[in-house]
């Protein structure tokens, strides 16, 4: 992690180092808190963060999900995101890490009383999954956990509690020489990476699970149905099993931090010839292309940061 200038605490923007919690805030000892992830990219008009608003409207319907007050809105955490990438100067493109979370006051269960603390982070992160994964593709296995569920937590939503479950399953993965963990929910169908959405091809069609089965309702998840379905190929979203990334021809997965992955192995399977396959590559160019203002007609999903 490469450290930035500063971090955005409470109202004020504080030096890196000096953005600390007390060791007796709820969020550390429950994981009472809410977070997003968001890139920003450079552009021919400075650097431009994606699809900010939806990613700040996820992040407050997170926290009402999860009973965490908040008082800042949607449209008010923009402007903080802003002014972040901003004053750290981040013109290469940044993560932009926010985090809503419960601090001192109850250690109890019942969070009442824990007062609720903002932050927003960002700092110069490159490809989640590796460069050399992004252009060969990585080797997955399906977990030995199953993805949390709707009848214990909030799936949809981004609870810092719940990643333990991908911590287990991404940890377990890498132990084991692989690059990412893929889970299948309660019932046995496919839910997502630890940390990404899943798309499955056969025969030209794309497939990728139904936020009703526990995956993330994930924003590059959205952006890429949308640039699929504007080149012509149909996406369908509809439940998968495992034997399907078997039998797939190709599989990608798409996350703020993985952007756009291709899958070139499943439980020591190749997928198709073992090689990203074209409408992977396809989806990645376009994704590439978006991210950085390249495609018009998406305009509206990027944020300037330093105006025209
Ligand atoms: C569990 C999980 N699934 C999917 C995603 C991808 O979501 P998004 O594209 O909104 O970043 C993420 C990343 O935030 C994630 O943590």
């Amino acid at each position: 992690m490469t450290p930035s200038r500063v971090i955005w605490l409470d109202g004020e923007l504080v030096p890196w180092e000096d953005a600390k919690v007390h060791v007796l805030s709820h969020a550390l000892h429950y994981g009472s808190g809410v977070f997003e992830g968001i890139r920003a990219y450079p552009t021919d008009r400075g650097p431009a963060i994606f699809r900010l608003q939806e990613h700040m409207d996820r992040l407050v319907r997170g926290c009402r999900a999860y009973g965490i007050p908040l008082e800042y809105s949607a449209d008010e955490l923009v402007e903080i995101a802003e002014s972040v990438v901003r004053e750290n100067d981040l013109r290469d493109g940044c993560y932009i890490r926010p985090l809503v979370f419960l601090g001192l006051g109850s250690i109890g269960l019942n969070p009442a009383g824990a007062a609720t603390h903002v932050m927003v982070a960002a700092w110069e992160w490159g490809a989640y999954l590796g460069e050399e994964g992004v252009e060969h593709g990585i080797r997955g296995r399906f977990s030995s956990w199953r993805r949390i569920n709707h009848a214990s937590l909030i799936p949809s939503a981004k609870g810092t509690g719940g990643y333990l479950n991908s911590i287990l399953a991404k940890a377990e993965a890498v132990a084991a020489g692989y690059e990412e963990a893929l889970m299948l929910n309660s019932e046995g169908f496919l839910a997502e990476g630890s940390g990404e959405n899943v798309f499955v091809i056969n025969d030209g069609v794309v497939t990728t699970p139904p936020v009703s089965d526990g995956c993330l309702n994930g924003i590059t998840r959205d952006s890429a149905i949308t640039l699929l379905r504007s080149e012509g190929v149909e996406v369908r979203e509809s439940s998968l099993t495992r034997a399907a990334l078997y039998y797939a021809d190709e599989v990608f997965l798409v996350g703020t931090a993985a952007e756009v992955t291709p899958l070139r192995e499943i439980d020591d399977r190749p997928i198709g010839d073992g090689k990203p396959g074209p409408i992977t590559k396809m989806v990645q160019k376009d994704y590439g292309d978006l991210v950085r203002g390249r495609i018009p007609e998406y305009d509206h999903w990027l944020t300037y940061v330093e105006g025209n």
